[in-house]
């Protein structure tokens, strides 16, 4: 039943195709004319899809945290990504996520992830290692290595590096995608380039994780571990979880939680290269708090580098935007949203809004020192209320955990472009190398390598 209320405003569109040629010309510019014509609720039209973008905070909320049960997450999230983890936990709704969720929490609890710092630590280490005085880095590629061998060691305990099924596969999935790509908007049964690929690598991916579980099923309980590959293998064994969807969830990590944790550290990166100042701060909170290498201990007290990674994840959220859609017809700041509506969320908007943020271009880690009276879901770089990140923890620990063990040893400049092409792909991409020029620091306590 209607709501009695009127819908969203918006551009009309071209008949068929809708707002489509608009959309995949500039998705960023797209979204922010719709909020400046039309307002913060809005309505376009995809390919005969009924869509509203939803760029103020208490509609937000309204729709992550509190009638959270009157959205999912809907047909065009589930049209690209079905087939590749359809029984996930990214993917399912109702109680079989809920069930889900419970049984994955553990691997995510504090005590777990601070068992993994060590072995972040010890994968940043290697890469700092590689470096010298004055090394150039493309800054992208050295962060994709490195948060793929982390989750890899950590929530699997099996070293990728080796096996570039991961990283192709991931890539496959990602690269179906590119809104700013026309094709990327017909479903994946036509077989483009893209989509061929995609279930090419797919299948070598499956092959992949059904062999590390049944090479994990194979040991004996008590020498398995207890990373997130062996509490799935205990869920199977108690028929708590089925092999599709132990397959599938093995699929939604590696595919969740490995490019979104390396653009948060390239991003981080690529503000800190602009701003020298940042980077002595850094140094200085790094030196005083962590004794030569960094603890688990050590992380809560790095406070100006937790601001560091909140200020880049706010001006580059790497999940740039996500869907819902509206299980049933729901009045949403006035308008009424009819059930099937799709609703995008758009981060990127939000997070660069000067009603809720000073000077919102500039790169000021101190906006997250004091409380800033902004309505809570302004951020939202992790999603919110139930179905926000299980991951939000694990990224953050990794991402200090990096720039502590980068810092230690190395300041840098900015080689590349200041404002790099962005891509808005499954996330937010830089179009070009980001590339650094490496100094060795004076005080630290590098491997000299010469
Ligand atoms: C900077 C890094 C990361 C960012 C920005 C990020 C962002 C997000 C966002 C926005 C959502 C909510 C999506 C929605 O509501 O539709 C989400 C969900 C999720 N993320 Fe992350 N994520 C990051 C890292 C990770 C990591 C490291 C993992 C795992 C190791 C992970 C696993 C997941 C999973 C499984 C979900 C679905 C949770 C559910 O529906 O219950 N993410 N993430």
């Amino acid at each position: 039943m209607s709501t009695g209320l009127s819908y969203p405003p918006g551009p009309n569109g071209l008949p068929v195709v809708g707002n489509t040629l608009d959309l995949s010309r500039d998705v960023f510019e797209f979204y922010e004319q719709l909020r400046d014509e039309y307002g913060r609720i809005a309505s376009y039209r995809v390919f005969g899809t009924d869509a509203c973008m939803v760029a103020h905070p208490d509609a937000i909320q309204k729709i992550l945290l509190d009638d959270h049960d009157a959205f999912e997450k809907g047909e065009v999230i589930t049209r690209n990504l079905d087939d590749a983890m359809g029984e996930g936990l990214f993917l399912t709704e109702g109680d079989q996520w809920k069930s889900q969720r419970t049984h994955v929490q553990p691997a995510f609890y504090r005590q777990r992830l601070n068992t993994y710092v060590p072995e972040m630590r010890a994968t940043a280490t290697e890469m700092v290692e590689q470096w010298r005085d004055g090394t150039v880095l493309e800054v992208n590629d050295a962060m994709t290595e490195t948060t793929m061998d982390v989750l890899g060691r950590t929530l699997f305990g099996v070293d990728v590096t080796d096996e570039p099924v991961v990283a192709e596969a991931s890539d496959a999935i990602l690269a179906r995608f590119d809104t700013n790509r026309f094709w990327s908007f017909l479903p994946e049964t036509i077989p483009t380039p893209t989509n061929r690929r995609y279930k090419r690598e797919l299948e070598r991916l499956r092959t992949f994780v059904d062999t590390l579980t049944a090479e994990r099923r194979d040991q004996p309980p008590e020498n398995r571990g207890d990373d997130l590959l062996s509490i799935l293998v205990e869920f199977l064994e108690a028929s708590d979880l089925t092999r599709e969807e132990l397959r599938d969830n093995m699929v939604t990590f590696l595919f969740a939680g490995h490019e979104t944790t390396s653009l948060g550290l390239t991003y981080a990166l690529l503000c800190l290269a602009q701003h020298p100042e940042e980077q002595e701060r850094l140094c200085t909170e790094i030196d005083a708090v962590c004794d030569g290498r960094v603890t688990a201990d050590d992380l809560a007290e790095l406070e100006h580098t937790e601001r560091v990674i909140d200020e880049a994840l706010r001006l580059y959220p790497p999940v740039y935007m996500f869907f819902r859609e509206a299980t049933e017809d729901v009045e949403l700041a006035g308008y009424d949203i009819p059930e099937g509506t799709t609703l995008v969320l758009p981060q990127w908007v939000v997070h660069r809004d000067s009603a809720w943020w000073d000077d919102p271009k500039a790169f000021r880690p101190d906006r997250f020192a004091a409380d800033s009276g902004r309505p809570e879901y302004a951020y939202f770089p992790f999603g919110g209320g139930p179905r926000h990140c299980i991951g939000m923890r694990f990224a953050r620990m990794e991402m200090k955990t990096v720039l502590a063990t980068i810092l230690s040893d190395y300041t840098f400049e900015l080689v590349s472009d200041p404002n790099p092409d962005l891509i808005a792909s499954s996330n937010l991409k830089p179009g070009d190398p980001i590339e650094i020029r490496l100094r060795e620091r004076e005080s630290s306590g590098a491997v000299n390598h010469d």
